[in-house]
């Protein structure tokens, strides 16, 4: 999500340092910063002014004092704390002896700096990731080498991260470690680097190396020794990379979506991290709402556009079923124009992956006029619906850029589904056992969004079956029929071929009439309460020459047996299958428009955040 640089050894370290982040700029970010190492000691720098944040920082660096060896810079996308000069990255220890900056998330970091405080440092910031700079200092006034002390705090933090530290006794040097999330290490002519992606160095590098977990990499301007987590010297993966800047951007794939549908993995886990107790509690931090105001709630209602209006309407099963509480699913352009019936025990949740859609952010500033509390589920930190709701669940799916929602929906969905396994234990709705074995089963799902992916390999060949169809129907039935209309989205947005998403058993009440040889129906046949029911009307349109193409569990070739193509995805829990359910139908939607030659990316006629009414 955060972009990292660090340089040691080149001419020109500040202008390397502001020319490395302007490549990492592509990944979104609020707020950016560098920690320069300069003739009297470390000089930091940062800016949190949005997308002019990175101009802000050149003008800072051009009054730097003297010349710099070695330096650190950060692009941050908010995760914990919001967007501001004193959250921006690089964070210092007490003396400001030392820098760190970090990508990822540290689980404990409450706890972390609860103990760091009783101790008597002082934390300024309202990140997690302050505490790795004063765990580093720790380590370091108890005798450790820099090194030693990066490789001391990485073991007293949970989560994902990857970090590099300077410390102003030895400045040529750069202390980088990882776990979960990338970082790589290189080399150059007298030089060192560490980024957290490929294109902040190409160009530079001469060659790169990827940091495997838990390794720490001491980078000096005479090369890179990178050692494991008990201090052993490892060899560390050389990467093979012949990419241009614009393709390693995007990670070797050809847009963006096709990227950020293959982030969809570090998507769900980033939006679970910290979330799911060991003990099998849920856990949300920036609820702010009041557990027994939620308790007394007496109607939910969810008001969102698109994508985020998909989610919501999982969500409404989802919560009905495990919370018992009423939800009622609003388009949010529609909300307040429709004299909804809200009062102070009426809770509204806004779904937004950007927190700016004008209706939406309309319909929470009306349903706070009402007194109902407002909830928000936003991937924008600090997004002006963060700002005016009561309480707030960030999805931490990363910046998205391709102008069709896919991993922010993904996001969404998990965020959802544990609010409402976290309603239904305050609620007592769900046996505490019960609420445990559903976390086991949504700790399972990063893995099998993987799984899903490697599953959906063939996509383009399935695809290229129906690439001169005209009409395309998705069917779906109880969640799975959200999953049809997302999927019917997703193929009009991009491929801007006519698309319909209907719930299975009402087809025979209109849209069957349209179908005829030729016409492509899409369903959602995996195995949930309603599947045999949803086989019949996959029967029904067959009858009617329809080509059918069916998402199927693994192995379900009873249900194969029905379709012309099948799109497969691993089982879960019921509720869960929209997460894997829809993957294959991004791909789909994505290929069938790559046939087309369309710009999937920025899709005709269409903006990623519609701020009009
Ligand atoms: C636009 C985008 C969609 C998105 C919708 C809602 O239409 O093109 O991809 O789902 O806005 O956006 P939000 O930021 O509120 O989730």
């Amino acid at each position: 999500m955060c972009g990292i640089i660090g340089i040691t050894g080149c001419l020109d370290v500040p202008e390397a340092i502001l020319e490395g982040l302007a490549r990492l700029e592509y990944r979104g970010y609020d707020s950016a910063g560098v920690a320069l190492q300069v003739e009297d000691g470390l000089w930091v720098s940062r800016a949190a002014n949005g997308s002019k944040s990175l101009a802000d920082l050149r003008r800072a660096v051009s009054g730097a004092p003297g010349s710099c060896r070695a330096g650190i810079g950060h692009t941050r996308w908010a995760t914990h704390g919001k967007p501001s000069e004193v959250n921006a990255h690089p964070h210092q220890d007490c003396k400001g002896t030392l820098a760190v900056v970090h990508n990822g998330i540290i689980e404990n970091h409450f706890e972390i700096a609860a103990k760091l405080s009783a101790a008597g440092h002082e934390l300024v910031s309202s990140t997690d990731s302050e505490v790795l700079a004063h765990l580093v200092e720790e380590a370091i006034a108890e005798g450790a080498s820099l090194v030693d002390a990066v490789r001391a705090c990485m073991k007293k933090v949970r989560g994902s991260l990857a970090m590099v530290v300077v410390h102003a006794s030895d400045p040529e040097l750069m202390v980088a470690a990882r776990r979960v999330s990338p970082l790589i290490v290189a080399t150059a002519d007298a030089a060192g680097l560490v980024a957290s992606d490929v294109p902040a160095l190409l160009g530079w590098a001469t060659a790169m190396y990827a940091l495997e977990d838990d390794e720490v990499a001491e980078v000096s301007p005479g090369g890179v020794l990178v050692s494991d987590a008990s201090g052993a010297r490892v060899e560390p993966a050389r990467l093979e990379v012949d990419w241009d800047v614009g393709a390693a951007q995007k990670g070797g794939f050809d847009d963006f979506m096709l990227k950020e549908i293959h982030e969809q993995p570090d998507a769900v886990a980033g939006t679970l991290m910290g979330r799911l107790s060991p003990s099998g509690e849920v856990l949300l931090d920036e609820m702010r709402i009041d557990d027994d105001e939620l308790r007394e709630v007496e109607k939910v209602f969810i008001v969102a556009c698109g994508s985020s209006y998909h989610a919501g309407l999982v969500a409404k099963y989802a919560m009905e079923h495990w919370a018992r509480t009423a939800v009622e699913i609003d388009i949010a352009s529609e909300f307040r124009y429709r004299d909804p019936i809200l009062d102070s025990r009426t809770l509204v949740i806004g779904v937004s992956q950007s927190g700016e859609t004008l209706d939406t952010l309309q319909a929470i500033r009306y349903a706070r006029r009402w007194n109902a509390k407002v909830l928000v589920v936003s991937n924008v930190v600090d997004s002006s619906m963060a700002r005016e709701a009561d309480g707030v669940i960030y999805t931490r799916a990363g910046p998205e850029i391709g102008v069709a929602a896919t991993k922010t929906f993904l996001a969404q969905l998990v965020a959802l589904e544990v609010l409402s396994l976290y309603l239904a234990g305050l609620r007592g709705t769900l046996y505490p056992a019960e609420i445990s074995g559903l976390l086991d089963s949504m700790r399972e799902l990063p893995a099998k969004v993987a799984q899903a992916l490697e599953g959906s390999k063939d996509i383009f060949d399935v695809a290229a079956r129906f690439a001169s169809a005209e009409e395309f129907f998705f069917i779906g039935r109880h969640v799975g029929y959200p999953v049809a209309l997302e999927g019917a989205l997703k193929l009009k947005e991009i491929s801007y071929l006519h698309a319909e998403g209907y719930p299975a058993g009402e087809l025979k009440h209109g849209p069957i009439a349209l179908l005829e040889e030729g016409t492509v129906v899409v369903g959602i046949a995996t195995r949930t309460r309603l599947w045999e029911k949803m086989m019949a009307n996959v029967a029904e349109v067959r009858a009617r020459g329809a080509m059918v193409v069916l998402v199927a569990n693994d192995g379900d070739e009873e249900t194969a047996a029905l379709a012309d193509a099948t799109l497969w995805v691993p089982s879960t829990h019921p509720l869960f299958a929209p997460v894997l359910d829809v993957i294959p139908l991004q791909l789909f939607a994505y290929a069938l428009a790559r046939a087309r030659g369309n710009d999937v990316d920025r899709p005709r006629n269409l903006a990623k955040t519609v701020t009009v009414e």
